[in-house]
């Protein structure tokens, strides 16, 4: 049974782990434990009963609740604060009553004065080890309540103040950089107040004592299921305590919550691996691929995309050119990119109007697309609908359509600005012309790109409290992005902001793949793989050969970009016979390894940008099959050659790794040294790709 409720203590437990928490002699809502799942109910500890620390600190500052309002001599960041219709802005939620069954518990909350009725969900999700966690705050009164700050959970962590974070952070082209450092004392604050999840920080951390590994140690992680402003607040507190609030940003956040109206945050998953990072991730890959991604078991199609090879310059002639080159290597489908659409002649013109410009396509797609079907490919067409260039038919027609503030000078990004999606009329009109478009032309994949941030966040117009603006623009874009969806199941999106500036797990609800990064240069793109690689599969991970770093062996750029969902976007009209041949012939080796990457599991054998070497290796889910990626990125000056142990092979069964000598049980394999000889033999920006087959099924000695 998952769910327990044993002597007053709410036992939520998973395949392999268990998290704890019940009422204390306070009777506030107090967690006492997360880690490994333990044989009998009567292991797990109660809720602790800290006392007062001087006059100074009550009990509720010392005491870990599951979600504590702001209210008391209690210091602590809190979940929740909010203003009453009179003035009150203390909020104290106490436990009303709860209702579970295998797989979900809500415990119903409630203000000790006020009608504030707090609804906390959690759902197992047993066999991944994760839990998903969200609140509910409902007005049962006549009078409205603003809220300030509802969180979407706070998660504690065992008793201790000498934790290591590790999150991702990052920049426009240099994304997903990995960092680990002390969790200090006091507040430590990752957020995005960009409207979107952004390329700074991604909503995601993860704990450790310090000495975690790949292989080993306990790793505690979360993440926000959201793809506007959100925050993750990392307390340490002098007492010992370690936690972390996690949710919408409350940055200028404000929410009328009208009579009888109900406010539901989104959710955070979050897990507890003992056996390092790599299960971490695992468990994570596995979630999404299983139950986030919409196309989860469709083998994604190697694209050839034509962005970098014609730039605005797209019209019928050279795309049809670039598509008969793309298919001749291999591509199972073409797209264009921007400016195909009514006056997109460059970046200040265009966007807003999605008809396509007849000077560039005569009478419409319809000839290129039949050119790419008859090529054997799909389709696919490049698509940014939340913002509109001030040169466009759009916005002369709707100049009110845009985020702004009537006082203010309207900031271009990119030279265009961003319509507001909050408003049901925009959401309306996207939906309809782009619905249009989908019906209009066999468009199989479609690219939704967002390329600036929010200025001057007004909503003019707005019915209530403008500064809604932040939580209803996200909604209004799942709400696009649904409708879009169930019209036309059959497309498949990619989620692209600049590159990876919006990788959340909301956007793979709408979309089955993202963009990580303009960035393809394949030595720095191995680390940004790597940093997504930490969250998310390589089945959501589009990757390409573009380019950019040219003097690398075009082996070395395919290679890394054979690590995800593969894409090509080099101006391949360029390349001489022998380049031709030799990505066809990758190309073909990709399409045979494909399932191997986009359905296994992933080791990460040595991290990016240590040495100078990287390499990872991808195991089917039956073991018996395998691939590693080995690379060397530039000359080490303290290894000559790459040594590595595989992982994930059956320790009794037989296997054969490309390139050595032997068939050798699992277990050997997994204890041998394996040499790779990338410095030597390949030189600066070697790589190569070892299969690894089981041969047997048993080992007999
Ligand atoms: C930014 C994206 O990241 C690029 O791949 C490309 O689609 C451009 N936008 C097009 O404007």
């Amino acid at each position: 049974m998952p769910i327990l409720y044993h002597k007053g203590l709410f036992i939520l437990q998973t395949d392999a782990t268990a998290y704890t928490f019940g009422l204390n002699q306070a009777r506030l809502l107090a967690h006492s434990y997360w880690g490994r799942r333990l044989p009998y109910a009567d292991d797990y500890p109660a809720p602790a009963n800290p006392g007062a620390w001087g006059p100074f600190n009550n009990p509720a500052h010392l005491t870990p609740e599951e979600y504590p309002g702001y209210e008391d001599m209690k210091y602590i960041d809190p979940c929740l604060k909010c203003t009453f219709a009179d003035g009150v802005r203390d909020v104290s939620p106490r436990f009303e009553s709860f209702e579970a069954d295998a797989e979900t518990l809500r415990i119903h909350l409630r203000d000790e004065h006020y009608p504030l009725r707090v609804t906390l969900h959690y759902r197992l999700i047993p066999q991944y080890d994760l839990i998903e966690r969200w609140a509910t705050l409902t007005n049962l009164g006549d009078v409205p309540i603003t809220l300030e700050r509802v969180f979407s959970a706070q998660w504690h962590l065992p008793v201790g103040d000498r934790y290591r974070l590790t999150h991702l952070h990052g920049r426009w082209f240099d994304e997903m950089h990995i960092e680990r450092t002390p969790l200090a004392r006091g507040l430590t604050v990752l957020e995005s107040r960009r409207l979107t999840s952004s390329h700074h920080h991604y909503p995601w951390f993860a704990l450790d004592a310090g000495s975690a590994d790949e292989e080993s140690g306990a790793v505690w992680f979360g993440l926000l299921d959201w793809s506007g402003n959100w925050k993750i607040a990392a307390e340490v507190t002098d007492y010992a305590s370690t936690r972390v609030n996690i949710g919408i940003n409350d940055w200028d956040f404000a929410w009328q919550l009208g009579a009888g109206e109900s406010f539901e945050t989104p959710p955070t998953l979050a897990g507890f691996s003992a056996a390092g990072f790599g299960a971490a991730s695992r468990a994570l890959h596995n979630y999404v691929r299983d139950h986030i991604l919409p196309h989860s078991d469709v083998p994604h199609k190697v694209f050839y995309n034509s962005w970098e090879a014609t730039l605005f310059d797209v019209e019928f002639e050279t795309q049809a050119e670039l598509a008969t080159h793309a298919a001749d290597l291999g591509a199972e489908m073409f797209m264009i990119d921007d400016g195909w659409y009514k006056g997109r002649f460059s970046q200040t013109t265009g966007l807003g109007d999605w008809t396509p410009d007849e000077r560039k396509f005569p009478g419409g797609l319809e000839r290129l697309i039949k050119h790419v079907n008859d090529l054997g490919m799909d389709f696919g067409l490049w698509l940014e609908p939340e913002m509109v260039n001030p040169d466009s038919d759009l916005y002369r027609a709707h100049p009110d359509w845009v985020i702004h503030y009537p006082t203010r000078e309207r900031r271009l990004g990119r030279d265009a600005l961003h319509l507001n999606l909050a408003r049901a009329d925009v959401q309306d009109h996207l939906i309809e012309s782009l619905d249009h478009l989908l019906r209009s032309y066999n468009i199989r994949y479609a690219k939704w790109d967002m390329n600036r941030n929010v200025s001057e966040p007004g909503w003019p117009d707005a019915p209530g409290e403008p500064r809604e603006l932040w939580v209803r623009y996200v909604q209004g874009l799942y709400r696009v992005w649904h409708t879009l969806r169930e019209k036309h199941p059959q497309v498949i999106w990619q989620s692209c902001s600049g590159g990876g500036g919006r990788t959340d797990l909301a956007m793979l609800r709408y979309s089955d793949v993202i963009w990580i990064s303009d960035n393809s240069h394949a030595a720095r793109r191995l680390s940004i793989q790597e940093g997504f690689s930490l969250i998310f599969p390589a089945a959501a991970m589009q990757t390409w050969v573009t380019d950019q770093g040219a003097e690398i062996p075009l082996r070395f750029r395919f290679h890394a970009a054979m690590c995800g969902m593969l894409g090509i976007g080099a101006d391949i009209r360029k390349w001489d016979t022998q380049q031709s041949d030799e990505a066809r012939t990758l190309i073909a080796q990709y399409k045979d390894l494909r399932p191997l990457i986009q359905f296994g599991d992933l080791y990460r054998l040595r991290p990016a940008d240590q040495s100078g070497f990287t390499a990872l290796q991808y195991m089917s889910k039956d073991q018996s099959t395998g691939v590693l990626f080995a690379f060397c990125t530039y000359i080490p000056q303290h290894e000559p050659s790459l040594t590595l142990r595989v992982r994930g092979l059956r320790p009794d069964h037989l296997y054969t790794i490309e390139g050595f000598e032997g068939m050798r049980s699992g277990t050997a394999w997994m204890n041998l040294d394996l040499q790779f000889g990338l410095y030597g033999g390949l030189g600066t920006f070697g790589s190569t790709i070892r299969r690894i087959a089981q041969v047997e099924k048993k080992h007999h000695v």
